[in-house]
């Protein structure tokens, strides 16, 4: 039906603006056309200033901002785009005035941070990305559109794609961790869910993918800082999650902040033109990170702001991104035109990206719905599939790092436990269940550990709580405005009580479950630390009650790895949850207490401290492998070795690798081969695995990596069920950007093979790539 309705669409389209073609365009092409000549007939009646306005992105914050203030600017047509508008009433409004107002009644784009939820807030990315379930993250962001769309928000500035190897830098949560490969599964994945086969179609947002490129790279994980990125990181490991992202269809694109190798990347045509252009033939449109442009005199860049905007509209930045107030904002539309005028920005120049930016509103049927129906609001939102797909979705991400003597599944019934302790300062906050970027959402929907707990045991055990220590970020949070503030700190003689009392509560219960991490606003934008410690006091508490001897169990909440060097190796059982979204409470008693059992594995090698950063497992070979000097040639005080590797986390059941084969033990350059394995649920109950495939090449052009993922599956096997996984390496997964010769190449070698359950998979084999 949608389909016969889309086709009619096309044709009357193409009656009233199409010359009749001989051989008859397909009806893609007949929409694409109609929009070109829409664009076209546009662009004829546009001032400059009214195509310098298309270029033009403000933020609104109702916070602190009144419609006044930019309703003459969008009357004027001077804004193109809105940001940070979640009231449809208000969206309504503003669209109102730029469609019956304006001159050339052309509709606004709102856009907002859609990153792990709207209204229902998911597990953040780094979580989904522990998953390793590609088709969860596309549900998720699937609903997480239909939220922001129900309000009239049209735009996600998701997904974030930044390669993270350094978890001192507080970004690290917002995308799927250190791994190229796992990194551009995910990417495809978050665009799929946002926008669907049609951005356009019923409940589907324009994705952004962002912030190209090398972002993650911040120097000492400090945000903001220059990235100095070889050719040969940047194309093999920075890169390929955004070329995954733009072969997914990714609508549009976000400049980054920093330095790439002393080029800002908003004034980068390298990035911008060359790569994201030409070589990969980018169709959709890219605005800069938030005052982005002015920086570039900031970095010392460019000259002023009129420099700052040629350079960056030069390099490729199509629209600017601007914060009210700031007096670098809106280089474009203070300088723009004058550029024009004088000749060093051409009118060809413009009319490109203001052509990009009006195709996307057309692509979006803006220009036939601007509005959103407001009566429709609730019901998305309260759509109770949502949260269930939230607890899924928080379930399926938490990682089980240890599980010493099988304390984990907890037993309901068990006739030794009669009452239980929740302790820790995120034990019972809902705001910390969340995560950065959940700003739209209703805090108190959150559901937290001890009510997720309570609700599973009911009045059948005691379960109850202590906070025991509190936490607080040293420095303010740029999202403070979003939240209502946090408690005091508390006073000596309270941390004192609050501590005792904790650990009476602890002494007086059967068994102890504590609740430790970060809050929410401690990892995401300016969230840099410089160590891993469990802030505050937490550790002192922790080995103060698992001092007591009663059965304890850790469950972390956070958004990046943290220093648990002393709990891996006493605390018995520890569930890496992150911070699990709406449902996490639920999903934490569920996981808890084994009525869904715990599949997730790291995204990201997990340092035993913060001196050992950078970490990855992908690291080139040294001239004195860790195998033969074992551990002690490199750091003298400390093993080289994680505290979890890479793809590393435990299940309540056990799973054998077997019988690791290769369709053909040689293959020429550029054919495929299949690889296969066998993999058996030797456990005692049914549970999800993700078989993994690793590959080394042992010599070429250039050295490569000890270990790079090339392929995953997770699977549920039921108990005793054995499943053959297949993988298929081909030319696409063999070539890589080789700095010896500036070209991407495919060596004949002899490739090792290794498949398991994380990246120190012992199974292996071996084939060769002959010419
Ligand atoms: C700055 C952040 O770097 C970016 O990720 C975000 O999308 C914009 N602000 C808009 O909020």
């Amino acid at each position: 039906m949608k389909v016969k309705i889309a086709a009619c669409l096309a044709i009357v389209l193409a009656l009233l603006n199409l010359p009749v073609l001989a051989s008859g365009p397909k009806i893609s092409q007949v929409a694409a056309l109609s929009i070109d000549r829409r664009v076209d007939e546009l662009l004829s009646q546009m001032t400059i200033e009214e195509k310098v306005g298309q270029l033009n992105q403000m933020f609104y914050f109702t916070q602190f901002m009144k419609p006044e203030m930019v309703e003459p600017g969008i009357r004027d047509g001077k804004i193109g785009s809105l940001l940070f508008v979640t009231d449809p009433a208000l969206i309504n409004r503003f669209q109102k005035v730029a469609v019956e107002k304006s001159r050339l009644k052309i509709p606004l784009l709102f856009g907002f941070d859609v990153i792990h939820g709207f209204h229902t807030i998911f597990p953040v990315p780094l979580a989904l990305a522990s998953s390793w379930e590609p088709g969860v993250v596309e549900q998720v962001q699937e609903v997480a559109a239909r939220e922001a769309r129900a309000v009239g928000i049209r735009w996600t500035f998701a997904p974030m794609v930044d390669i993270a190897r350094d978890p001192r830098w507080g970004r690290i949560v917002e995308g799927a961790g250190e791994d190229p490969y796992l990194g551009s599964r995910m990417a495809a994945a978050h665009v799929r869910g946002f926008q669907g086969q049609d951005p356009s179609s019923a409940g589907r947002l324009l994705a952004c993918m962002k912030h190209f490129a090398g972002y993650g790279a911040a120097s000492g994980g400090r945000d903001y800082d220059s990235a100095f990125i070889s050719d040969a990181e940047l194309y093999n490991v920075y890169l390929p999650p955004f070329k995954a992202a733009v072969d997914a269809g990714v609508g549009s694109a976000m400049s980054a902040y920093m330095d790439l190798n002393d080029v800002p990347a908003t004034g980068n045509a390298f990035l911008l033109r060359d790569v994201l252009r030409k070589q990969w033939g980018f169709k959709g449109f890219v605005v800069s990170d938030a005052d982005a442009v002015g920086s570039l005199v900031t970095h010392g860049f460019a000259e002023d702001k009129s420099d700052a905007a040629f350079r960056a509209f030069t390099a490729g930045v199509d629209m600017e991104m601007s914060l009210p107030a700031s007096p670098i904002s809106t280089a474009y539309s203070t300088s723009l035109a004058s550029l024009i005028q004088e000749g060093r920005v051409t009118k060809e120049l413009l009319d490109e990206s203001v052509r990009r930016v009006l195709e996307a509103k057309f692509k979006l049927g803006l220009f036939e719905n601007p509005y959103v129906d407001e009566s429709q609001v609730t019901t998305i939102h309260n759509n109770p599939e949502h949260r269930r797909l939230a607890r899924v979705a928080a379930q399926r991400s938490m990682v089980l790092l240890r599980n010493e003597g099988n304390v984990l599944p907890l037993v309901k019934g068990d006739p030794k436990v009669s009452s239980i302790a929740v302790i820790g300062p995120l034990a019972d906050s809902k705001r910390d269940m969340r995560g950065s970027w959940s700003l739209a959402d209703d805090v108190k929907r959150a559901v937290t550990v001890l009510e997720g707990i309570r609700t599973r045991l009911g009045a059948s055990i005691k379960v109850e709580y202590a906070q025991g220590v509190d936490i607080a970020r040293l420095s303010r949070s740029i999202f403070d405005i979003f939240n209502a503030p946090r408690p005091a700190a508390w006073s000596e003689t309270q941390k004192r009580e609050e501590f005792e009392k904790a650990l009476s509560l602890a002494r007086s219960s059967d068994a102890v479950i504590m609740v430790l991490g970060e809050h929410e606003e401690m990892s995401g934008e300016a969230a840099s630390k410089s160590t891993l410690d469990l802030p505050g006091r937490q550790l002192e508490l922790l080995k103060a009650v698992s001092s007591l001897g009663k059965p304890v169990v850790l469950v972390l909440i956070n958004g990046r790895p943290l220093d648990i060097s002393w709990a891996a190796s006493h605390v018995p059982a520890i569930l890496e949850a992150w911070h699990p979204g709406t449902e996490g409470g639920n999903a934490i008693a569920d996981v808890l207490y084994g009525d869904a059992a715990p599949g997730g594995k790291l995204p990201l090698t997990w340092p035993r401290n913060a001196g050992q950063i950078p970490i990855y497992y992908a690291h080139n070979l040294t001239q004195e492998p860790e195998t033969e000097k074992k551990f002690t040639s490199r750091y003298w005080d400390i093993p080289t070795s994680p505290l979890y590797p890479f793809g590393y986390g435990l299940s309540y059941s056990t799973f054998n690798f077997s019988n690791l084969r290769v369709s053909k033990p040689e293959v020429k350059l550029g054919e495929s081969v299949e690889v296969l394995v066998d993999v058996e649920n030797t456990g005692r109950r049914s549970s999800d695995e993700v078989a993994q495939l690793y590959i080394h090449q042992r010599f070429g052009s250039a050295s490569r990596p000890v270990r790079e993922l090339k392929g995953f599956e997770r699977i549920t096997l039921a108990l005793g069920e054995k499943r053959t996984v297949r993988f298929t390496l081909g030319k696409q997964e063999l070539t890589y950007w080789s700095s010896a010769s500036k070209s991407w190449v495919q060596d004949p070698a002899v490739f090792d093979l290794w498949a398991g359950a994380d990246s120190t998979a012992p199974l292996t084999t071996t084939f060769r790539v002959v010419r």
